[in-house]
């Protein structure tokens, strides 16, 4: 009897346990979010799809922008083991489709109604041949200045409307003993600060033509010369110790008063929030100098990748990716804006109130850009051949003038 049972109950619990396994949506998901901010809103959607019965396989690779998480998903690709969702972006959606790897997630969209919900360029981005092939998490705009609001306030200064303010705060900061830029000496930091003074300089045709279009006549005018010598400028406002430093180390040195501005997209807004500080009281947001609006629109592409359990774990990323409340939870940790039009933005601060209302008006005027050093707008080795060169100015003292030869000559080879 006694022996019975336990043969009972172990056969109940094996067909139980194989039972769920081969029913139950599983995920291996490739990421970079590993800040204090990212890690917090990643864990949003873990919870989500664990509630909804999903067994999620974490595959975090540090590495801000997400350089290190490319070259893994490179390696698992080539051996054949692809992870079944990964957070990818822009272009590079399309050149993993063309190499024939993505899964088709359109049913999802199709069945949630993903082209009334979304904005037509965010769509766009997301589709593989005209059919969903990744999810939208967010909008992040790049082009902001984050600041302390105490040392603002004891310096007497205001946040600036101009590179010629922005430039003589700094020097009173730095007469103060204070870091005027908090900075870390990463190719795509670098590349993050030189996109928002080009647009700040050039404006959103400049912009286009430069980083869009690759013009050689741009990549070289003398506006492209006056951008490499702002950022000589910048240079000159960065500690000593900022080569290879985190973004969040960075964002933590505004956070903790050491330095007084940071330019970088609003995930850094996630680090603040994260750590209790509050918008307009604590830290201070505005867009840099110049106008117009650099998007970096967060996605998951699903791999292509056998079993039941995987193909269902991939359709319930995709739902719940795009559900309402997932979209604001997720963004109010993230520092971006939801990308679904349709979530109310009461809950959010004025920084992101800000980013909707800048976002409407740069779409209706020509200067809504996709963000070059965030992967929306080139493809991989021709932003790799700007950012090499943005960088290699960054860390000598290469003039100007070489810099936008050595630009245009980067650029033509990578193509
Ligand atoms: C991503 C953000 C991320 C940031 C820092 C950006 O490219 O879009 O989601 O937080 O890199 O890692």
């Amino acid at each position: 009897m006694f022996k019975k049972s336990i043969l009972a109950s172990v056969v109940t619990a094996f067909c139980l346990t194989s039972g769920a396994a081969s029913a139950g949506p599983e995920a291996e998901v490739l990421h970079w979010w590993t800040s204090g901010g990212e890690a917090k809103s990643v864990a949003v959607l873990m919870e989500e799809f664990a509630a909804n019965g999903g067994a999620w396989t974490d595959m975090p690779v540090a590495g801000g922008g997400g350089d290190a998480a490319m070259t893994a998903l490179r390696a698992r690709v080539l051996s054949g083991n692809a992870p079944t969702a990964v957070q990818l972006k822009g272009p590079a959606i399309q050149e993993w489709y063309e190499e024939g790897v993505l899964a088709n997630i359109n049913s999802v969209g199709v069945a949630q109604n993903w082209d009334e919900l979304l904005p037509a360029a965010i769509a766009d981005h997301m589709k593989c041949e005209g059919e969903y092939c990744a999810a939208p998490v967010n909008v992040h705009r790049v082009d902001w200045i984050w600041a302390n609001a105490e040392v603002l306030a004891n310096a007497g200064i205001e946040m600036p409307t101009s590179w010629a303010e922005f430039n003589a705060a700094a020097e009173k900061l730095q007469g103060m003993g204070i870091t005027p830029l908090a900075h870390g000496g990463q190719a795509w930091q670098d590349a993050t600060v030189f996109e928002a003074v080009a647009l700040g300089i050039g404006g959103a045709d400049f912009f286009r033509k430069a980083f869009i279009d690759l013009d050689e006549a741009t990549l070289t005018s003398d506006t492209m010369v006056a951008v490499f010598d702002q950022m000589r400028i910048m240079r000159g406002f960065v500690d000593e110790n900022f080569s290879g430093r985190d973004w969040n180390l960075a964002t933590a040195m505004v956070i903790n008063g050491e330095a007084g501005f940071q330019i970088m997209g609003d995930w850094a807004k996630g680090e603040f929030v994260a750590a209790d500080k509050v918008p307009g009281k604590d830290f201070l947001c505005t867009s840099t100098p110049g106008g117009g609006f650099l998007y970096n629109v967060d996605s998951f592409a699903m791999f292509d990748v056998k079993g039941d359990n995987k193909v269902a774990g991939q359709n319930l990323l995709a739902e719940l990716i795009m559900g309402q409340n997932f979209q604001k939870v997720f963004n109010l940790n993230k520092g971006s804006i939801p990308a679904r039009l349709d979530v109310a933005l009461d809950e959010f601060d004025y920084c992101a109130r800000q980013s909707s209302y800048d976002m409407d008006v740069a779409s209706g005027n020509g200067s809504l850009l996709p963000s070059y050093a965030h992967g929306m707008a080139l493809r991989g080795a021709q932003a790799g051949a700007i950012t090499d060169t943005v960088t290699a100015h960054f860390n000598s003292d290469m003039s100007s003038q070489d810099a936008v030869a050595a630009l245009a000559k980067a650029v033509a080879n990578s193509m």
